[in-house]
């Protein structure tokens, strides 16, 4: 925030001077002309009545009350939230607001927030009734009703969720849908097809196009590892979807590519839940869209991960790093950076095979509750031997107003008050031009 809040002001300084002459301008700014339009673009998705955000802005009357906290909040960048460099790539889902947006908020805000005429209103974003955003599902499937205390700590909660699908299925779309929303801090649900042990013994040294540089030990206590998590001894599977606070949990692949969801897969919900105060009954599902047609290209997960890091007491800016190698031809579409409450900031290399460098996103204020998935615009094309170059730091000093213990030494661990160094990927292979076969063996 420090650096992109200068960056900021001094846009704001700017704008102020280059329109100091013009000041009627400023005042002319209105909520149903200028504001409203800003508000459904960026901002109802989560500020409308049964969705995260605190209030409502769907009306005037909604946003006026707030006017100078949202003037502070969309001021200092911090609403809507999006954490990336702006330096540093573009992105397909970047919902972080123009320079020319924050001034318009601020400049009404700063006039009184007048409402101006009612006729220049812009009419209310649709938002889908069922809430399913992708479009109706071809298939649903809910955890059974889970209690959540209304306080304590939860340990992580999985249940398995058999799909008892009797076919290989192309996967065009998944939403994840937190019910009980207030008490859902996130949700990963994985595909697991039963594999033998010689298959999960080969798929932990290679998935089809990458490499763990830094392999995962047996014996660490990771049960995160690309495609092989364990859970009670059996395999997880791959991450599928997901959500976290803030994020809608939708994924829709491309036109032309799609995930495989194998005959058989049983789908693993990771529920991690955080008590509200009262108690509450969730029945969270997942929602998927099917295509018929074959893709060309299969969406591949990954993930980087790096388990062994011990964080001393007191130590404010604790680095870890981890390497992927791609083996093939990629196309990388996506990275969602995950640590906990001690985690402030990420950065990522792209390594070329010729030595070459390039940073291909960096979050200089990572912040544990926006879980944020950074989608490539245009997707990433790294030639076979390219790696990529991820950097966490964690801050377990007093200083760290988010640290649950700064006395404590920090390991990898589930519960937030541990620490993780991992980021979800997903990529596409190259050279796969053929259809791939759908085909059980
Ligand atoms: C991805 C969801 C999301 C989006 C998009 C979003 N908000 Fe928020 N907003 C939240 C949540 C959740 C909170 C409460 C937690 C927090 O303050 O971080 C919040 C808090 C706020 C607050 C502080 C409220 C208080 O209690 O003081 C303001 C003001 C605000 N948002 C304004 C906006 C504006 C203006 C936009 C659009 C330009 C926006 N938000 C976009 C989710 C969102």
């Amino acid at each position: 925030m420090r650096m992109i809040g200068l960056r900021s002001v001094w846009a704001l300084v700017g704008l102020v001077v280059a329109a100091a002459p013009a000041r009627a301008q400023v005042g002319s700014v209105t909520y149903t002309e200028h504001v409203a339009p800003i508000f459904y673009e960026s901002c109802t998705t989560c500020h409308r009545p049964g969705q995260v955000g605190p209030m409502s802005l769907l009306t005037y009357e909604d946003a006026r009350p707030w006017a100078r906290a949202i003037k502070q909040k969309v001021a200092d960048r911090d609403m809507p939230p999006w954490d990336a460099d702006p330096q540093v790539g573009t992105w397909a889902n970047d919902r972080s607001l123009t320079d020319d947006e924050i001034a318009t908020i601020v400049a009404w805000a700063d006039a009184g927030a007048p409402r101006g005429d009612m006729a220049a209103m812009p009419p209310k974003p649709a938002y889908a009734d069922s809430q399913w955003t992708i479009g109706e599902p071809d298939a649903v499937f809910s955890i059974p009703a889970f209690e959540v205390p209304a306080d304590g700590m939860v340990e992580y909660t999985y249940f398995e969720v058999p799909t008892n699908l009797t076919e290989d299925k192309w996967v065009q779309a998944v939403q994840v849908m937190p019910d009980a929303m207030a008490a859902v801090h996130h949700i990963i649900v994985s595909a697991r097809t039963e594999l033998t042990p010689e298959e999960v013994e080969a798929r932990r040294r290679v998935d089809p196009g990458i490499r763990l540089d830094r392999e995962i030990l047996p014996g660490d206590e990771i049960e995160w590892n690309p495609g092989v998590a364990q859970l009670e001894g059996r395999p997880k599977g791959d991450s599928l979807g997901g959500t976290t606070v803030g994020n809608d949990g939708v994924s829709i692949f491309q036109p032309g590519t799609a995930r495989l969801l194998k005959a058989g897969t049983t789908l693993v919900f990771e529920m991690h839940y955080t008590p509200t105060g009262e108690p509450v009954v969730d029945e969270s599902r997942i929602g998927l869209v099917f295509t018929d047609e074959p893709p060309d290209q299969v969406v591949w997960p990954g993930a980087i991960v790096h388990g062994q890091f011990v964080i001393p007491p007191g130590e404010s800016n604790y680095k870890v790093e981890a390497d992927l190698t791609f083996v093939k031809d990629v196309k990388l579409l996506n990275l969602l950076p995950h640590s906990h409450l001690r985690g402030v900031r990420w950065d990522y290399e792209a390594v070329y095979p010729d030595g070459r460098r390039e940073t291909i996103l960096s979050v200089p204020e990572y912040d544990f509750n926006w879980q944020i998935d950074y989608i490539f615009d245009e997707p990433l094309s790294l030639p076979k031997g390219s790696k990529i170059h991820a950097v966490s730091y964690y801050d377990n000093s007093a200083a760290n107003r988010y640290n649950p213990d700064p006395t404590v030494e920090v390991r990898w661990g589930e519960q937030t008050d541990e620490e993780m160094m991992f980021t979800a990927l997903s990529y596409l292979i190259d050279e796969e031009a053929e259809k791939p076969s759908t085909q059980q063996q």
